[in-house]
């Protein structure tokens, strides 16, 4: 069964428990409390990455909760009904929220509360290679027919979520604000000691050297890749059909193995123009 989509604003979402009326409500309603710790992303960013760091943070490198609850429900995603209801019964427990709105459909209490939001952001090069597999094989979205299909879709921003341009600068000019700490995949992936030390400090919680190592060695993309709770393989097959997982490579640059020589300059010249208005060195992705 493939979805179309949910428009509000402009922007397409997926159908999976989203409405427009929900969307305007977390934007205008829903509190955010100083406590919180928000993932945000574009869709393919390492999001659910970012969560196995931020739930083992909380749990000081034990596995027991990754192992044992999924990623959604550790950290549920406030754009979705469920999660907005989990979100305001919520009266104790770890302060996990994820999502994927864009800055201007996010909660507006964030930006009067001391509520910490880590946005990561990914060579949308390979954010496109991986929703091109991802979208296609779970059945959450609008399934395209070719890569050639996808990616003038994704330059168009006619997939979930919108433009990546539009997200990734709307959330970039708000990166001097002090509860927002704003990390690449890239950098996760080349020193996720370094980054996890980041984000201790960013929550001003210390861990022990035994208790990092932990974080690192349980978020491991082999140990993601082996937990059924962090994969989606424990989703309704419906939704997920069995055997995908959301570890597909984990790598850098996988869009090289995928883009034509006209695409590969399409792409440069559309993040030209589209993110001329931003620092350079705030899109470098080595
Ligand atoms: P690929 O499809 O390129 O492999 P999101 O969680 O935002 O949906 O992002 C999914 C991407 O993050 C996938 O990229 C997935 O493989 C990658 N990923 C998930 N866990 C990871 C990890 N521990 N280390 C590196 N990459 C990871």
């Amino acid at each position: 069964m493939a979805q179309d989509y949910v428009w509000f604003q402009g922007i397409p979402f997926p159908v999976l428990d989203i409405c427009p009326e929900h969307i305007k409500a977390v934007q205008e309603e829903l509190v955010l409390k100083d406590e919180d710790i928000i993932t945000v992303t574009y869709p393919k960013s390492g999001t659910h990455c970012l969560i196995e760091v931020l739930s083992l943070i909380h749990t000081k490198g034990d596995p027991n909760w990754i192992r044992s609850v999924p990623t959604y429900v550790r950290s549920q995603w406030i754009e979705t009904e469920t999660g907005y209801k989990f979100k305001v019964e919520r009266k104790e427990g770890p302060p996990l929220l994820s999502s994927h709105l864009p800055i201007q459909l996010f909660p507006k209490s964030f930006f009067t509360s001391k509520a910490k939001v880590i946005y990561v952001i990914r060579n949308p090069n390979d954010v496109l290679a991986s929703g091109y597999y991802f979208w296609h094989f779970t059945n959450l979205a609008k399934k395209r027919e070719s890569l050639e299909q996808f990616f003038e879709w994704f330059l168009q921003g006619h997939v979930p979520y919108g433009s990546w341009f539009d997200q990734v600068q709307g959330w970039m000019s708000m990166r001097e604000k002090e509860n927002l700490l704003i990390l690449s995949y890239e950098q996760m992936k080349k020193d996720t000691r370094s980054v996890v030390e980041r984000i201790c400090g960013f929550l001003g919680k210390a861990l022990e050297q035994g208790e990092l190592d932990l974080v690192l060695e349980n978020s491991s993309f082999q140990a993601m890749k082996e937990n059924k709770m962090s994969n989606l393989s424990d989703v309704p097959e419906e939704l997920v059909p069995a055997g995908f997982k959301i570890t597909r490579k984990g790598i850098t640059g996988d869009w090289k193995n995928h883009y034509t020589p006209a695409q590969t300059q399409a792409f440069e010249e559309t993040f030209r123009e589209k993110m001329a208005a931003l620092p350079l060195e705030l899109c470098s992705w080595d």
